[in-house]
């Protein structure tokens, strides 16, 4: 079952793919990590995409679904982490899944929205890979310091307050309705996890969810 990680920025949708990828073997797709990889090489699309991502707006849903169909077609269970993010993107995806005889169940980080500025202004990324960390919450063994690689982690640009407040605002104006659309009672596919618990107890949640494997109808 292929899962569609939704929640606010800040929710714990990157800490926990990256978890699940090591244990169960899903592989991650991140939109955001494939636009600032393309960001960073210069490609026509991350040349497009920039300015958007840096003011906090969500990139045009045509430069999104062109980008997600390949990645699709790609054999094995994935999760897809900050896709969609509207229902244009979300009409999308079913017909993409239609398509290839697939089918995603979708789960809601469900989160107090006032703790996740604190989180993202609190936050370092490896750039090459998006393994993040938190200075108070989940920080790196030594400061500044990737673990695994030994690199240096960066703040992302659009971790600062400012651009937060406009990447929440989008959040709720276009990405908030999916909870309705993967919540409809004809079609039920959306279970969600407390988000504010601690980073080990979403895992824990989210293990029960995946060991139990989600069904269609939401129950675990
Ligand atoms: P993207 O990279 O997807 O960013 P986002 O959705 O804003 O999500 P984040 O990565 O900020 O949050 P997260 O939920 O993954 O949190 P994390 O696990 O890191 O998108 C960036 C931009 O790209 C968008 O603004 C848009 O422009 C564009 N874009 C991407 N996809 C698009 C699409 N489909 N359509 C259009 N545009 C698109 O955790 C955050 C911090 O909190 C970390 O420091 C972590 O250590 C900490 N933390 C995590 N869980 C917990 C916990 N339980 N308790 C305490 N701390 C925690």
């Amino acid at each position: 079952m292929n899962l569609i990680f939704l929640g606010p920025p800040g929710a714990g949708k990157g800490t926990q793919a990256k978890v699940l990828e090591q244990r169960f073997g899903y592989r991650q797709v991140s939109t955001g990590d494939i636009l600032r990889a393309n960001v960073r090489e210069g490609t026509p699309l991350g040349v497009e995409a920039k300015g958007y991502m840096d003011s906090g707006k969500l990139v045009p849903d045509e430069l999104i679904i062109r980008m997600m169909e390949p990645v699709l077609d790609a054999a094995g269970d994935v999760i897809l982490d900050g896709f969609p993010r509207t229902t244009t993107q979300a009409e999308a995806l079913d017909e993409l899944l239609r398509r290839k005889r697939k089918s995603a169940a979708a789960v809601l980080f469900a989160v107090d929205p006032s703790v996740l500025t604190e989180r993202l202004t609190g936050r370092w990324t490896h750039a090459a890979s998006g393994r993040t960390y938190h200075v108070r919450h989940n920080p790196p063994k030594l400061p500044g310091i990737d673990d695994q690689t030994g690199e240096p982690l960066i703040q992302r640009p659009d971790d600062k307050e400012e651009t937060i407040r406009t990447r929440l605002a989008e959040y709720d104006a276009l990405t908030a309705p999916l909870i309705a659309y993967y919540d409809d009672p004809a079609d039920p596919r959306l279970v969600s996890v407390d988000a504010l618990a601690p980073i080990d107890d979403v895992t824990a949640q989210l293990t029960k969810l995946v060991s139990g494997n989600v069904s269609r109808n939401g129950a675990a």
